[in-house]
């Protein structure tokens, strides 16, 4: 049994949003399985951490007017958070953005450099001069080239679904400022993975994928390997890359070093280089189907490149769908962690995904009204409900003392001893089926066995022996073993239900190495608490409603800020001529109270302009003054004198406020 210890991964989550239902079916399958193994008594850790890098969270970051590290730092609390109250028992949560993470990236880099396996050539991408930066595709917006739908991201079209390159996109505009991108050219640094076909055609043919996987894997080797491009200029929030200038490691380069990263911290040097380049620990990744090609194609030569140990499995799941469709903001059913625990307990959640979860890659459906009757009939109303009646009525009997039998209920022939044994011999075979991640068969057998409790309770009824009270003690004491044993074999996903059992029972947490000596005889136990509670429809009915009101409350800022102005393109904006302009001279204009003829210098041409603002400044007060004003207005006769122009000002209330450079500035400078 000397087996070497388990290093089990989830993927790190983007610290730029938060934790959603779609993650959670990852980290609690994950946290089953490691929780399983550490009941085994087998010597396991979950690690996970921040995935930190990358330009949406630099320009988020930008955006919000605030420093990359001040976001990061803001969901790394926010994702501990809903872990830990999801019961998601993380050994250790780190982030990307770790010195152990910046040395780790550097030494793979460096192996593969020394190896040879860098190479270097030319990219052009899309790039704003406005906002000095490369923009990466989703940062490109314009018109789909094949459906015209507007407002388009630069390589996928949510209209029509389809994929192009930016450079495709009609009438393309960068997202953060509008401005049409400029093309630029720079030197990019590439990972010959092609260099690794051994290595992965030896990988896909091990036992570390699922056949599905195999076949995804095999098709791209297929394809043919092409080079993956690893740097990203600056401006760009991740790490410099060493003997460049202005040139930083692509996100996802650095985002699976770390969980090596997480795994140092945690260890240290001497222990993780035992467990992570000698061989000596076991590497499982859990990951969903959409970044596969970075798990197997980049990570697995990244691996080998650098001499660690490569992972034993690579273990994918599929996509969560919410009432038969993708997640989606404005139905509702884009549900974070957060809004869910507002309404509902973890577990119940957790009961519902291992309920759905077997070792496949097919996506899995949260039906509420599902997922309503499944947690009802089966973890309420028959394990919990089995607890309560067996402990509820040992409670309730004085005589009994809330003592249960001895052992000679465990003696040959006896029903008592019949039930349990029947509970007990099924534990090998649901521990295999946690071994091989089918939750979804292991709970179908746990609910027979609570099925099979339930029905000797019915048919012992210890209600009806009132004047045997040691009949009543053997029928409730094989019940309430029974239950004992169920909530063993379900705490990997209910570990609270399981320790309120523990509780209740005043034993030692429940561990999966014994059966037989685990029966509680001659053993006084404490009062029974309420386990779980019928949840209603309604309940989900309120996540759905919070999280509507929540994507519209986002929506929001992307409305026009004053009520009733239609938005417009950029190519509106840019057509007019916004200029600083001094005033030279200024004098009211008669028979007008309301107007000042102003004289402007125009970077040198002098103009005339006429402006209704006699009442907030005088003539006197106006000269020398730096102002802004609309240079291309078509001219127009006011009062009789031709004005050049229009300046602009803040009404405050129906107080006239003249804009102003915020600087002393020459005149005739284009405002943009
Ligand atoms: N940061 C990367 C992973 C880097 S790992 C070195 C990333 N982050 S993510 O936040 O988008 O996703 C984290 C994990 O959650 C991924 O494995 C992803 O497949 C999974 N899921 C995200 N949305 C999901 C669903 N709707 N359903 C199921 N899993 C989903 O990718
Ligand atoms: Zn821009």
């Amino acid at each position: 049994m000397n087996q070497k210890p388990l290093l089990v991964t989830a993927a790190l989550p983007y610290a730029n949003g938060p934790i959603h239902l779609g993650h959670l079916v990852e980290y609690t399958q994950a946290d089953i399985f490691t929780r399983f193994q550490k009941m085994r008594g087998r010597e396991a850790y979950y690690f996970c951490a921040d995935d930190t890098h990358g330009a949406p969270i630099m320009i988020r970051a930008k955006n919000e007017g605030v420093a990359p590290e001040a976001v990061i730092a803001r969901y790394h609390q926010e994702h501990q958070r809903d872990f830990n109250d999801f019961n998601i028992a993380f050994d250790h949560y780190y982030s990307t953005n770790s010195p152990e993470n910046r040395a780790l990236a550097e030494e793979i880099y460096g192996k593969l450099k020394t190896g040879g396996h860098i190479h270097r050539r030319p990219v052009e991408q899309a790039y704003c001069e406005h906002d000095r930066m490369f923009l990466p595709d989703r940062f490109v917006r314009g018109v789909c080239p094949r459906c015209g739908a507007d407002d388009q991201y630069g390589d996928v079209c949510e209209s029509c679904g389809a994929h192009y390159s930016p450079t495709e996109l009609k009438n393309p505009r960068c997202s953060l400022c509008g401005a049409p991108p400029a093309r630029k050219s720079s030197e990019h640094l590439f990972f010959r993975v092609a260099d690794y076909l051994d290595t992965l055609k030896t990988f896909m043919d091990g036992p570390a994928l699922q056949p599905e996987v195999k076949n995804f894997l095999a098709t791209w080797l297929k394809e043919g390997l092409r080079d993956w491009d690893i740097s990203r200029d600056g401006p760009y929030f991740g790490f410099s890359i060493p003997g460049e200038q202005d040139k930083y490691f692509y996100v996802w380069l650095d985002a699976p070093v770390g969980y090596l990263a997480t795994m140092l911290n945690k260890f240290g040097a001497e222990r993780f280089d035992a467990l992570l380049r000698r061989g000596e620990g076991v590497l499982r990744h859990f990951i969903g189907k959409d970044i596969v090609y970075f798990h197997t194609l980049f990570w697995i030569p990244m691996l080998a490149g650098a001499g660690f140990t490569l992972p034993s499995t690579i273990q994918v799941h599929g996509f969560l769908t919410v009432n038969g469709e993708k997640m989606s903001k404005s139905k509702g059913t884009f549900i974070n962690a957060r809004t869910y625990l507002n309404h509902l307990g973890p577990e119940y959640l957790r009961y519902y995904y291992a309920s759905k979860l077997k070792s496949g890659v097919d996506d899995l459906d949260l039906n509420f009204q599902d997922f309503v009757f499944r947690v009802n009939a089966e973890l309420v109303n028959k394990v919990a409900n089995l607890g309560s009646r067996t402990i509820g009525m040992l409670n309730k009997i004085p005589a009994l003392a809330n003592t249960l039998s001895a052992s000679h209920i465990l003696s040959e022939g006896r029903e008592e001893a019949g039930l349990l044994t029947k509970v007990m011999a099924e534990a090998e075979s649901i521990a295999a089926d946690y071994d091989n991640l089918d939750f979804a068969l292991a709970l179908q057998k746990i609910m027979r066995l609570a099925d099979l409790a339930n029905e000797y309770i019915d048919s012992a009824k210890p209600w009806a022996c009132k004047e045997d009270t040691e009949r009543q003690r053997d029928i409730l004491t094989a019940g309430i073993n029974a239950f004992m044993l169920i909530a063993k074999y379900l705490k990997p996903v209910v570990p609270a239900f399981a320790e309120k059992v523990e509780r209740i029972l005043k034993i030692a947490p429940l561990k999966w190495d014994s059966y037989k000596d685990d029966i509680l005889c001659n053993h006084t136990i404490g009062q029974f608490e309420r386990l779980a509670d019928r949840i209603d429809i309604a309940l989900t009915e309120k996540i759905v409603e919070e999280t509507q009101k929540a994507a519209e409350a986002a929506k929001k800022p992307e409305t026009p800020a004053a009520p009733g102005a239609p938005l417009i393109e950029y190519d509106d904006f840019a057509k007019l001529d916004l200029r600083t302009a001094k005033v030279t001279a200024a004098e009211r204009l008669p028979k007008a109270d309301k107007l000042l003829k102003l004289t402007i210098d125009v970077g040198g041409e002098t103009r005339t302009l006429v402006a209704g603002i006699a009442k907030h400044y005088t003539a006197e007060e106006m000269v020398g003054k730096t102002i802004i004003i609309v240079a291309n207005l078509k001219p127009r006769a006011l009062m009789g004198v031709t004005s050049q122009g229009m300046a602009l000002a803040v009404n405050d209330g129906g107080t006239l406020v003249l804009l102003a450079p915020e600087k002393e500035m020459l005149s005739g400078l284009k405002v943009s």
